[in-house]
């Protein structure tokens, strides 16, 4: 008996120009392009195992040890569907020697190592997986920009996973969404240095969601139109030149502009909505300190804040300055005694980060 099983993993992408919004709610279709830098490191992602079984009653999956259930006509049984469809139509039709896994149900376990629906990316990362095991087990010939496309339809920051390194979100303008999907705008290579600091602080689930938040702001939001028609356009171009160029003063002046714009929308929502407390405004406040002495001191940035929607700060920067800021915030911030044996520099390939935790209020 042949067991048809694969297994795949996939980082989270945070965000440099916010994705938030959507054109189309079924499709995910998005109201402006965004661009992120996937991290690559051990610390944030999901590990993703797909299993199909003649035997199998329907399809199931299990998140983080739990029962998860699809919904029919859900995000997950979009993307299961696409893909049993693309095996049925690249494989099996093409094959006849090839056993029809289109016809039997899957059964997926995923595990996230690190907190769900916390406002880290955990809806990237895992639909990326997602989409990755599936597409491994069906031996699909696809390329990261063809899954980006039904990734998409899990999650849309999910499409930007599928790749490494720097990559863009193209909105599209079709209305079928098949120009919609993510391209690479530079691999980890060529910019190495790129570090990320995770601060970590509040790992609890948020209370709004960014599907439901993203779409209470495009019902109310006057100030969400003039962002997706006036700001991001010119955004995507310069910090696409911005990275092409490594340049890092732009790039950290266009990303920390886009996360205080994106955090003015979710605020310009009705009713409001809050992704920052009062120890995510702190570390801004430390952020724009230390660049304005380094400023001083260099002529140059050294520092990004992001956060996407919860409190966490993901701090861009270069390696050489990785060690100062994690020590900043360790000063400022004193972590609690049981976190410590979990600050580690990550070592291996990639966007480095150093997760820094113990803010839990
Ligand atoms: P986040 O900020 O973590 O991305 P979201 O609200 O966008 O939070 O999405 C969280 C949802 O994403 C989860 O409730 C779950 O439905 C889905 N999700 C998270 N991890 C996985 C995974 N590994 N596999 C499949 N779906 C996942
Ligand atoms: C603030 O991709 O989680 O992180 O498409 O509804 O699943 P859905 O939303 P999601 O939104 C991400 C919002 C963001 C910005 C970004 O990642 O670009
Ligand atoms: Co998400």
């Amino acid at each position: 008996m042949s067991v048809f099983q694969a297994t795949a993993s996939a980082p989270v992408n945070i965000a440099c120009i916010k994705y938030w919004g959507k054109r189309d709610t079924k499709l995910i279709l998005p109201t402006n392009s965004s661009l992120s830098v996937t991290l690559d490191q051990d610390h944030l992602r999901s590990t993703t195992t797909s299993r199909a079984d003649p035997s199998f009653k329907k399809d199931t999956l299990w998140l983080n040890g739990k029962d998860d259930p699809i919904k029919e006509g859900g995000r997950l049984a979009t993307c299961i569907n696409e893909l049993k469809r693309l095996r049925k139509v690249l494989v099996e039709d093409k094959d006849a020697s090839a056993p029809k896994l289109s016809t039997y149900a899957v059964h997926i376990a995923s595990y996230n190592n690190f907190p769900t629906a916390a406002g880290l990316a955990s809806s990237a990362s895992g639909f990326a997986a997602l989409v990755s095991s599936l597409a491994k087990l069906y031996e699909l010939p696809s390329t990261p920009s063809e899954l980006s496309l039904i990734a998409r339809q899990g999650s849309g920051s999910a499409c930007r996973s599928l790749f490494g390194g720097y990559v863009a979100w193209e909105m599209g303008t079709k209305a079928d969404g098949s120009d919609s999907y993510a391209v690479e705008v530079a691999p980890q290579s060529h910019w190495p240095e790129m570090h990320a600091v995770i601060c970590v602080v509040n790992d609890a689930k948020k209370g709004t969601s960014s599907t439901s938040g993203m779409q209470r702001t495009v019902e109310t939001s006057a100030l969400l139109q003039h962002r997706i028609k006036h700001v991001v356009p010119k955004r995507m171009a310069d910090i696409s030149a911005a990275i092409q160029a490594r340049d890092f003063d732009a790039f950290a002046q266009i990303t920390m502009a886009d996360s205080n714009q994106f955090h003015a929308v979710a605020l310009d929502t009705e009713p409001p909505i809050f992704y920052m407390n009062d120890v995510s405004k702190a570390i801004i406040a430390l952020i724009v300190e230390y660049n304005r002495v380094a400023l001083e001191k260099t002529g140059h940035l050294k520092a990004a804040y992001t956060y996407d929607a919860g409190p966490n700060a993901v701090i861009y920067t270069l390696q050489e300055n990785a060690k100062e800021i994690v020590e900043l915030i360790h000063k400022y911030f004193p972590q609690k005694e049981a976190f410590n044996d979990r600050f580690q520099l990550f070592g291996g390939e990639g966007v480095k980060g150093k997760v820094v935790e113990g803010f839990n209020e």
